[in-house]
């Protein structure tokens, strides 16, 4: 159940939010409640909702409330510690199986991160491990979604760091999609290597791209990086071959949602081609993600499930007040694509920054 709308601590000096006040997933220890900043209509209206039970939270997930890979990861831990609260038993086994029942929920709330199947896996154990009393089940599951939370943050700081030493001063980068503080708890995966190098005294050029169809560019990105006083410029999705072919871009940097054995990269829908295009003009194409995106399961990146999402989100779109695309059009929607290992110059992890051929480094990250 949503719970509450306010917008008390989105004011900070003159009237504004800024990112910083608040972590985009947190927990309110005095509520019991999750807390997430509401991501769709950013920039224009900026809330916090709160969330007590699993099910509005898978649903928070589903709907994009909350979004980005690590962001979903911490917000689907959270998700099954709510789900400890739900249910008034002392049966143990009664409420662990409300638990497996509930993480499947949550699991299935979008499909292509596979951060939040890595958080859920993190904390079943603790479900299963045995116990005299349920209390104690809930104690261990609200610790452990708290430390996926913690961690996040200090593990994108680590990742930030590895990202920044491939910024050099004077950069110009394109960025593809929200990789910012609102894509984790905090901080973010590229974005956060572009605030590091920033903050290192780097100065630093972003082309913000505005990742159609749900604009996490143009709205997210470019919202955060006017917070940190990073130059940059908003181009439409279209305009990055052209810029990249004219010489002004340095690197191409994104995040990703899942990352297989091979060193392929899913992210979001338009990395394929913005990779393409940067590695025809030879710019050097980075992507920063934490070891909770790699999944070895999968060999290469064909096998990850892609995300089918509303045609809507693609046709949506008034041109003076009206409808742009004729009544009745039809639209598909594929959320992620995969780029190919072959077009990616570093992989950059909370352990360090790997060169192609990733496979052998991957797997070694994995048990650093
Ligand atoms: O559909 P979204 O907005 O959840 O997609 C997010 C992305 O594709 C990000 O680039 C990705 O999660 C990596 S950065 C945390």
């Amino acid at each position: 159940m949503l719970n509450l709308l306010y917008f008390s601590r989105a004011l900070s000096c003159e009237g504004v939010f800024y990112v910083n006040d608040m972590r985009t997933v947190e927990w309110d220890d005095q509520h019991q409640q999750l807390r997430l900043i509401d991501q769709r209509n950013l920039p224009g209206d900026f809330a916090i909702l709160s969330y007590g039970d699993h099910h509005s939270v898978a649903e928070a997930i589903r709907t994009m409330v909350v979004r980005g890979a690590p962001a979903i990861g911490a917000t689907a831990a959270f998700g099954l510690a709510l789900a400890a609260y739900e249910l008034d038993v002392r049966d143990v086994e009664k409420f662990r199986n409300h638990l497996h029942a509930a993480a499947q929920t949550l699991l299935a709330s979008r499909p292509t991160a596979v951060n939040l199947g890595w958080a859920l896996a993190r904390m079943r154990p603790l479900v299963d491990a045995p116990a005299q009393t349920v209390d104690e089940i809930r104690a261990r599951l609200i610790e452990e979604a708290r430390r996926i939370a913690e961690e996040d943050v200090a593990t994108n700081q680590r990742m930030a760091g590895w990202g920044a030493s491939l910024i050099d001063d004077g950069d110009t980068l394109i960025h593809h999609c929200n990789t910012g503080s609102l894509a984790a708890v905090d901080w973010g995966t590229a974005l956060g290597a572009v605030r590091m190098a920033h903050e290192q005294g780097k100065h630093v050029h972003v082309l913000v791209d505005e990742t159609r169809p749900r604009l996490q560019g143009m709205r997210l990105t470019a919202w955060e990086l006017d917070q940190y006083h990073i130059p940059y410029e908003i181009i439409s999705d279209g305009a990055a071959g052209s810029f990249l072919r004219s010489g002004r871009v340095q690197k191409v940097f994104f995040g990703a949602d899942r990352v297989a054995a091979n060193g392929d990269v899913v992210n979001k829908i338009g990395t394929y081609m913005l990779a393409l295009a940067a590695h025809a003009n030879r710019v050097p194409v980075v992507c920063v993600f934490p070891t909770s995106t790699i999944d070895l399961s999968l060999a290469n990146g064909d096998l990850v499930p892609i995300e089918e999402r509303e045609a809507d989100e693609v046709l949506d779109i008034q041109v003076k007040g009206r409808p742009a695309a004729p009544a009745g059009a039809r639209a598909c929607n594929p959320a992620f694509d995969v780029t190919p290992w072959s077009l990616l110059s570093a992989l950059v992890t909370e352990k360090g920054v790997l060169y192609p051929p990733f496979e052998k480094g991957l797997a070694q990250t994995l048990k650093k």
